[in-house]
């Protein structure tokens, strides 16, 4: 038997999709609407699932107050903010799903290495229609 606990977050960025490297035509060619000089907003979710054992005390995989507490923390350098022109690892990253759902992982992950619950699996929403979901190896 396997436990999971999930807790979802919504937080707001911008961001515009474009590789320095190529021309705006280039850019525009792969990107369509993604690539525009100032960006846009999404409004964003990501969910995170962390599996472990309750603990024989509490019946707690880990304490939600310190899920909550490290959403925010990881989530605080990117909420309100644009990926592109505000937060250094997207200016070479494209600030795609893809690559927004990795650095959460990585923060996730840098922050959290001390604990027993482990976080298996990572889901972003940039719309309802639109996720990704990264799994632990
Ligand atoms: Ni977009």
């Amino acid at each position: 038997m396997r436990l999971q606990i999930a807790r979802r977050r919504y937080f707001q960025c911008q961001h515009l999709y474009r590789v320095e490297a190529w021309s705006d035509a280039e850019n525009s060619k792969e990107f369509g609407p993604c690539f525009t000089p100032n960006g846009h907003g999404h409004n964003y979710a990501v969910d995170v699932y962390l599996e472990g054992e309750p603990d024989p005390t509490t019946g707690m995989i880990v304490n939600l107050a310190e899920i909550d507490a490290t959403l925010a923390k990881i989530l605080e350098p990117i909420d309100g903010h644009h990926l592109n022109f505000e937060v250094l690892e997207f200016s070479k990253d494209v600030p795609t799903t893809e690559n927004i759902a990795r650095y959460l992982w990585r923060q996730w992950q840098a922050v959290t290495s001390d604990w027993k619950a482990q976080m298996v699996q990572l889901r972003l929403y940039e719309n309802d229609d639109l996720w990704i979901d990264l799994w632990r190896d």
